[in-house]
C-alpha cells in the first residue's frame, strides 16, 4: 500500500531565490537552511551549483550544514553541470542531484530544436551519469504541465530504468487545472512500468493562481512529494507555497496525507523569509498574511468573540500566531469594541459600551483603523460622564 506521507521538498532557496531583488548571499542562505531543516522539510534545494562561484559555495556550506533534510542541488542534463553539482554536495549527509530537461513540444522545438528521441536520450543520459556520484536522482521533465502525457510516460518510464529515484513532474507555467494536472499524474501511476519503485512529486506554477491546488490535486492523485517555498515565493507568480499546502493537508485529515513539518513555526518561518528576502507578503495572504487572522466586520467580530470556529478554520495557534486580531474599523459593532476596551482594561457596562460607541464611530470614519491609543481617548470622555471600572 501507498504511504500516506508527503515530502516537503523545499525550493525556497532555489527557484525562490532565483527571482529578482530575492538574492540572498550564504551566510543569509545558511540562516533559512537551518531554519527549513528545524521546520522538518524533508528536502531543501539548496541552489543551481553550476550557475555561480557563489551559488556552489552556498550549497557546498548548507551540505555540511544541514542534519536531517537531504540537499539537492539543480542541474541541466548537462554532465558539466552534474559534475560541479556533486561537488558541491559532497559533504551532505543525504545527498540529491536534481536534473532534467524540457518536454513539452515547445521547449523540444524551441530550446532544443532537437528531436522527441534526442530529449529522452539526453534525459537518460543525465540521469546514469548523476548516479555515478549519488544514489537520489531527481529527474524533472521541465514544462510537464503542457507536455502530452503518452511522451512524458515514455519520457518517465526510460529515466527510470536509467535510475531516478523521484519523478518531478512541473507545471511550469502554471497552465493546468486542477483536474488536468491531477489527471496526468493519476496517467502517469497508470502507465509507466516501475513508477510504483519512485516518489512522483508536484513542482506547480502560480500563474493562474492555482499552483496550491494543483499540488493537492497531485498529491490525492498518488505523488509523495510536494515542491514548494515559503510564502509562495518564485519566478513570475511564484511556486506552490509551503505554508498553504502543509495546513490543507493538516486541516483535512481524511485525505489522511500527512507531512512532518511542525506547524508552530510557519508564521516565524515566513516572517524570517520575508525579512531576508526583503519581499513582502500581501495581507490577505492565507496562513501568514498580516489579515489571515484579522476580523474586522461587525458580523464576523461578533461571531468570532462568541466561538472562534464561527469564522476561522484553522487555529492561529497552529502556524505559531499567538492570537486572532478583532481589528476596530467603522464597520465594527458593540462587542468588537467592548472587547478590545476590556483587552487594554476597560470594563463597560450597557450604558457606557453605548456611549463610548457613539464616540468610537466618530474615530471610526475619520481614520482606516481605531487603535489602543485612540481607545484610551474615547475611555477618557466616557469617564467624564460616568467613572469606568478597570478590568
Ligand atoms: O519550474 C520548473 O520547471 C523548474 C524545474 C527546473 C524543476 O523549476
Ligand atoms: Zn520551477
Amino acid at each position: 500500500m501507498q504511504s500516506d506521507k508527503i515530502q516537503i521538498f523545499d525550493t525556497t532557496l532555489r527557484d525562490g531565490e532565483q527571482v529578482p531583488g530575492c538574492k540572498l548571499d550564504t551566510q543569509q542562505k545558511l540562516i533559512i537552511a537551518e531554519r527549513l531543516d528545524f521546520l522538518g522539510v524533508d528536502v531543501i534545494e539548496a541552489g543551481f551549483p553550476v550557475s555561480s562561484p557563489g551559488d556552489f559555495t552556498s550549497v557546498q556550506e548548507i551540505a555540511k550544514l544541514v542534519k536531517n533534510a537531504a540537499v539537492c542541488g539543480l542541474t541541466r542534463a548537462v554532465k558539466k553541470d552534474i559534475e560541479v553539482a556533486a561537488d558541491a554536495l559532497k559533504f551532505a549527509n543525504k545527498p540529491r542531484i536534481h536534473t532534467g530537461i524540457g518536454t513539452s513540444d515547445s521547449h523540444i522545438q524551441y530550446k532544443f530544436n532537437a528531436s522527441k528521441e534526442e530529449v529522452i536520450r539526453r534525459a537518460k543520459e543525465a540521469v546514469s551519469y548523476a548516479k555515478n556520484f549519488v544514489d537520489d536522482v531527481e529527474f524533472y521533465a521541465e514544462d510537464a504541465g503542457r507536455t502530452d502525457n503518452a511522451f512524458l510516460a515514455k519520457v518517465c518510464e526510460e529515466v527510470i530504468k536509467s535510475g531516478a529515484t523521484v519523478l518531478n513532474i512541473p507545471d511550469t507555467t502554471g497552465y493546468c487545472l486542477p483536474e488536468e494536472y491531477g489527471t496526468k499524474i493519476k496517467y502517469l501511476k497508470d502507465n509507466v512500468k516501475g513508477i510504483e519503485n519512485v516518489i512522483i512529486s508536484c513542482h506547480c506554477h502560480n500563474d493562474l493562481g492555482l499552483a496550491t491546488a494543483n499540488s493537492i490535486a497531485g498529491a490525492v492523485n498518488g505523488a509523495r512529494q510536494i515542491e514548494c517555498t515559503v510564502n509562495g515565493i518564485g519566478e513570475r507568480a511564484g511556486n506552490t507555497a509551503l505554508e498553504e499546502v502543509v495546513m490543507i493537508l493538516k486541516q483535512h485529515p481524511y485525505l489522511n496525507l500527512q507531512t512532518d513539518i511542525n506547524t508552530k513555526l510557519l508564521y516565524d518561518t515566513s516572517i524570517m523569509v520575508r525579512e531576508r528576502m526583503g519581499m513582502p507578503v500581501q495581507p490577505n495572504k492565507a496562513i501568514v498574511g498580516a489579515n489571515a487572522f484579522a476580523h474586522s466586520s461587525g458580523i464576523h467580530q461578533d461571531g468570532v468573540i462568541k466561538n472562534r470556529e464561527t469564522y476561522e478554520i484553522i487555529n492561529p495557534a497552529d502556524v505559531g500566531v499567538t492570537e486572532s486580531a478583532i481589528v476596530l474599523t467603522a464597520r465594527s459593532g458593540r462587542a468588537a469594541l467592548a472587547y478590545r476596551a476590556k483587552k487594554i482594561g476597560y470594563e463597560l457596562t450597557k450604558i457606557q459600551l453605548d456611549t463610548a460607541y457613539k464616540t468610537f464611530l466618530q474615530f471610526a470614519d475619520r481614520q482606516k483603523e481605531v487603535i489602543d491609543e485612540d481607545i484610551h481617548q474615547i475611555m477618557k470622555q466616557v469617564n467624564k460622564i460616568s467613572k469606568i471600572a478597570i478590568a
